[in-house]
């Protein structure tokens, strides 16, 4: 239970974080995001409250937000909470590439650096783009962990990453179904702090507005 407690809060939340600031920075993105959760959800124009809302998120609603499960991935594409993700060697060994290494050296891998390196994701690899991860149909198109590694691959892949993925959209369909969301200070750049997680220094000031009436 531990486990799952401290893998589980801190990398959600910072995630959810990054998502809403990138919404931000992207207007058109947020609302199009807002577009396909009312539509999933049947939400009536004359809807007036969030209990109402929340409600209509079923299933089969979650089932349909393609592009919100587009969005979040892209996000974490861009702002992998586990930004570096280092392994210590406990005996000598040769990695698959040949490459050998000692017991007790330190080995790691930058989900960060991979996300945004043009040889893996083209020369568009610094925009966000949530269309990216969609085939001609809009629907989400998965790549392999070991491309898109902000959950780990292989053995030590996270193990809440399909728990993960339904409570941020779970989450995300509320916030952005019900409010729209900009910026404190529209010209400011978020900083990172970096821990063991990749958090945005000094939290995320933003302005929620209702999105009912
Ligand atoms: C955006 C959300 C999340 C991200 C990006 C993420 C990412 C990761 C990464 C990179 C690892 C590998 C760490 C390593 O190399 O040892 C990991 C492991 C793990 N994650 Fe997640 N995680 C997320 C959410 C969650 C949630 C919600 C849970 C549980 C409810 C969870 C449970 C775990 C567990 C138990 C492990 C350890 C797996 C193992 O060592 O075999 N994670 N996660």
């Amino acid at each position: 239970m531990l486990n799952f407690i401290i893998a589980g809060k801190d990398s959600t939340s910072t995630a959810m974080t990054w998502f809403i600031y990138m919404l931000c920075k992207h207007p058109e993105i947020q609302n199009n995001v807002a577009v396909e959760i009312r539509k999933a959800t049947n939400m009536r124009d004359d809807a007036t409250n969030v209990e109402e809302f929340a409600n209509n998120v079923s299933e089969e609603a979650l089932e349909k937000m393609q592009y919100l499960h587009a969005t979040l991935t892209e996000t974490l594409r861009l702002f992998p909470v586990v930004p570096v993700d280092a392994k210590m060697c406990f005996a000598d060994d040769v990695l698959p590439d040949g490459y050998g290494v000692k017991k007790g050296d330190m080995v790691a891998y930058q989900p960060y650096a991979m996300g945004r390196m043009k040889f893996i994701w083209g020369d568009d690899a610094h925009e966000f783009k949530p269309e990216r991860w969609l085939d001609q149909y809009g629907h989400f198109q998965p790549k392999s962990p070991f491309k898109f590694t902000a959950f780990q691959a292989g053995q030590r892949i996270c193990l809440g990453r399909e728990f993960a993925y339904r409570q941020m959209k779970i989450f995300s369909s509320i916030l952005l179904g019900c409010f729209m969301f900009k910026l404190s200070d529209e010209s400011k750049t978020a900083k990172y702090k970096t821990m063991l997680n990749l958090h945005i220094d000094g939290g995320l000031d933003i302005h929620v507005f209702n999105r009912f009436g």
